[in-house]
C-alpha cells in the first residue's frame, strides 16, 4: 500500500527497520521486542499516505501550515492500522515515533519516560536514516555529519542513554565487522539477513 503511494517513504521504512533491528540486537532486546520493531518499523510512516504529494515531495522548505499537515501523519497512521489488529506496542510506535525526550515532539508533546522505550529507540534509527538520505531540498548528510547531529540532540530530541548507545553502535568497529562477516544469529530476525549500508546515501523521503 505504502510502496504504491510513495516508494521513497516505503524504502525509508525498510531501512529504518533494518537499522533499528541492528540496534535492538546490539542492546540484547528480547525476541518479542525485536518482533514489534520489525513489524512496526515497516509501518511507522504509513500515515504519510494521507499527506498530499505537493507537501510530501515539496523541493523546498515547508511553510508552517504544511509542517502542521505533515505532522498529522502519526495520527493518520494510527487510524489506518486500526483494522490490522496490531499489538499495543506496534500501535504506539506508529503514533509516538516523533515524540522527543524534551517534550517538543508531536503529536502530543510527551517527554522522557512517558515516551515508550521502543518509540525512543526507533526515533534514533528514523532520524539517522532521514539525515543520511537525499531529500528534495538538501543533499544527504555523511555518516559523520549525521552522528554529529545526533550527538547534538542527546538529551534534547533523544533519550541520552539510548542515543549514546546508538552512537557507539554506529561508530563501532564491531558493526562493520558484523556487516562484512555476516550477522551473529543470537535472535531470529528475518530482516537481519539484509544488513543496511549505514554509510550509504540511499534515497529517502
Ligand atoms: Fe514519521
Amino acid at each position: 500500500m505504502l510502496m504504491a503511494r510513495d516508494s521513497f517513504t516505503s524504502e525509508h521504512c525498510r531501512r529504518v527497520t533494518l537499522i533499528v533491528l541492528l540496534f535492538g540486537r546490539f542492546l540484547n532486546l528480547p525476541p518479542e521486542d525485536l518482533d514489534v520493531l520489525e513489524h512496526a518499523g515497516l509501518l511507522h510512516d504509513v500515515g504519510k499516505i494521507g499527506i498530499s504529494d505537493k507537501i510530501l515531495f515539496k523541493p523546498s522548505d515547508l511553510t508552517p501550515e504544511e509542517r502542521r499537515s505533515i505532522q498529522t501523519h502519526p495520527l493518520i497512521g494510527e487510524q489506518l492500522v486500526k483494522p490490522l489488529n496490531l499489538r499495543p506496542a506496534e500501535k504506539e510506535i506508529i503514533l509516538l515515533h516523533h515524540e522527543r525526550w524534551d517534550g517538543c515532539g508531536y503529536p502530543y508533546g510527551i517527554a522522557r519516560h512517558e515516551i515508550p522505550f521502543l518509540c525512543r529507540l526507533i526515533a534514533l534509527a528514523d532520524v539517522y536514516d532521514a539525515l543520511t538520505s537525499h531529500r528534495p531540498y538538501r543533499p544527504p548528510f555523511s555518516r559523520d555529519e549525521a552522528l554529529a547531529e545526533i550527538a547534538r540532540q542527546v538529551g534534547k530530541q533523544f533519550d541520552p542513554e539510548l542515543a549514546r548507545e546508538f552512537l557507539h553502535l554506529i561508530k563501532s568497529q564491531q558493526l562493520f565487522h558484523h556487516r562484512t562477516s555476516g550477522p551473529r544469529r543470537q535472535n531470529s530476525v528475518k530482516l537481519s539477513d539484509q544488513q543496511p549500508d549505514l554509510t550509504s546515501s540511499a534515497p529517502g523521503p
